[in-house]
């Protein structure tokens, strides 16, 4: 039988534990790859949810300092940062100079991959019938740690025996995935839904954005629907962690020819070229 634990003695954290925002990056040789570009999403994130926040500086100082004392060249490095309620939720004064100050979490841990044979192979998804907040309820685009529809999501992915999970809006319009965005090549073009259907605006994505226009893949943003995927040539899935990893079948339907397409694995090699390139520079003051 599990203990049953009081709340009021400090054995849990209080109502608005999971009510913070955080951020994933990645270190490749020592250097958070677009550090800048998190701090930002971070900052965003916490604004909008009005959590406080440690002056931009010292934060970076400190996620640096972590990393350096962590020894890992190769990670993954977390920042959470989670408000500290004065009481209940509806008394919290939120911005003033009274409001009490958060937690931040920084955690540094070695870099736990998919394993190689996955991008070789791809990856089988399932559009869920968990569906998307319209982001006039949630907006996703601040990075908020509760995420019971992620929960949900995998949950069905799971039941459907595949990799990952796609949501779509209330529309139907494909969003994204539960932790990654999403997109396909069709007819040599990439495309990816626009945020406003429901999606976090990904620092991959951006990246991906980047070097689509360097290898002269025209890059559009329009709503995806169910048909645009079943009858893309290639789809993948992009995120910090994941990188690019290709997608070869959606609701047991093929995509393309079953194996990674040409233009997904261009890009992960050009993705992969632009980190070396970025990751060689001393990480000075900017990210
Ligand atoms: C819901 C969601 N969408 C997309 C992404 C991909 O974002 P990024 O490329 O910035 O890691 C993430 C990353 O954690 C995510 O949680």
């Amino acid at each position: 039988m599990p203990k049953v634990v009081e709340p009021r003695y400090g054995n849990l954290p209080d109502e608005t534990g999971s009510n913070g925002c955080f951020e994933t990056m990645r270190v490749y040789r020592k250097k958070v790859f677009r550090l800048d570009a998190h701090l930002d999403r971070l900052y965003a994130s916490a604004k909008f949810l009005g959590t406080a926040v440690p002056k931009r500086e010292d934060l970076r100082a400190r996620l640096l300092k972590r990393l350096k004392q962590s020894q890992l060249a190769e990670a993954v490095l977390r920042v959470a940062l989670i408000p500290r309620s004065d009481g209940s939720l509806g008394n919290r004064r939120l911005f003033s100079s009274t409001a009490p100050q958060g937690l931040i979490s920084i955690v540094v841990q070695p870099v736990i991959l998919p394993p190689a044979s996955v991008y070789r192979q791809g990856v089988h998804v399932a559009v869920v019938p968990t569906r998307k907040f319209p982001v006039s309820i949630v907006d996703p685009q601040a990075k908020y740690s509760a995420r019971l529809g992620s929960v949900l999501a995998i949950m069905d992915a799971q039941l459907r025996t595949v990799d990952e999970a796609l949501f779509t809006d209330a529309t139907g319009y494909v969003t994204e995935s539960t932790a990654s965005n999403f997109g396909i090549i069709r007819k040599g073009a990439m495309f990816s839904s626009p945020c406003w259907v429901g999606l976090l605006s990904g620092i991959t994505r951006d990246v991906l954005r980047e070097i689509a226009q360097s290898l002269d893949v025209p890059f559009h943003e329009v709503p995806l629907t169910r048909h645009d995927l079943y009858v893309a040539d290639e789809a993948f899935l992009s995120s910090t962690l994941k990188e690019i990893l290709p997608v070869v079948s959606i609701d047991g339907r093929r995509i393309g020819t079953g194996w990674p397409g040409p233009i997904s694995r261009a890009l992960h090699r050009a993705f992969r070229e632009l980190i070396r390139s970025e990751t060689h520079r001393a990480q000075g003051c900017r990210g």
